[in-house]
């Protein structure tokens, strides 16, 4: 895996990305996720696998306490999206859109025909908007069984750092730990991870590592 950086000089909205990534996303398609976003559930990775080659905009709405920080989704009695507002101040609904979006390649255009809301941002939600106009965007309701925490916040941050110790704790096994996603998958060998492990014997990170080693990859879903 090859991982490039690019740096946005001034926070001016998540639509930006696909201005500044325009020369990196060519003729592709694009997933766009939000650093300060954590999602954790059964299923959601093979499930996220699937849109790697999608017609129009896929974005996911998750049921949440209170909507009025996030991009609203509101639907119809048949469960189809109507209406994308940012950050309103009356919700039409409490769904609000994860910071996770896939997009076919019209997204750089659209992006560039986009204005700054009243914040100053190319908002991701006009992005969605205009995807909703044309009736090519999907959304997906996450279901309460996936966790999306947003991590923006000291609060928000305390809470996610909770929720995964928690889950780690009882479990016995990380959530997200890379070496471990690409052990089970195949992309490494025992001794790429061995090696991998290793420099990091200290901090208790290379030990879980080297437990995994001693289990059958088979052993967990
Ligand atoms: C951004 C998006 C918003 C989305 C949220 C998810 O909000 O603008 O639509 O629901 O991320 O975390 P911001 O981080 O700008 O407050």
């Amino acid at each position: 895996m090859k991982i490039e950086y690019a740096i946005q000089p001034a926070p001016e909205g998540l639509a930006q990305a696909f201005l500044i990534g325009e020369a990196f996303i060519t003729d592709s398609t694009v997933a766009l996720v939000l650093g300060d976003n954590i999602f954790h559930g059964t299923g959601l990775g093979s499930s996220l696998r699937q849109n790697a080659d999608l017609e129009g905009g896929l974005v996911f709405a998750y049921h949440v306490s209170d909507p009025t920080a996030y991009g609203v989704v509101e639907f119809d009695s048949h469960g189809r999206a109507i209406s994308i507002e940012e950050k309103p101040f009356s919700p039409k609904s409490s769904f609000a859109i994860p910071g996770l979006y896939f997009y076919d390649n019209s997204v750089v255009e659209i992006a560039k025909s986009i204005r700054p809301s009243a914040r100053g941002e190319l908002e991701i939600s006009s992005v969605n908007e205009r995807y909703l106009a044309e009736n090519k965007l999907r959304v997906q309701v996450l279901d309460r069984g996936t966790a999306w925490l947003d991590t923006g916040t000291f609060e928000s941050m305390m809470q996610a750092s909770e929720y995964v110790r928690v889950i780690e704790d009882r479990q016995g096994f990380k959530i997200g730990c890379i070496e471990e996603v690409a052990w089970r998958s195949g992309w490494i060998t025992d001794t790429e991870l061995e090696d991998l492990a290793s420099p990091l014997r200290k901090s208790g990170y290379g030990d879980y590592l080297m437990t995994l080693l001693g289990e059958r990859k088979t052993d967990l879903p």
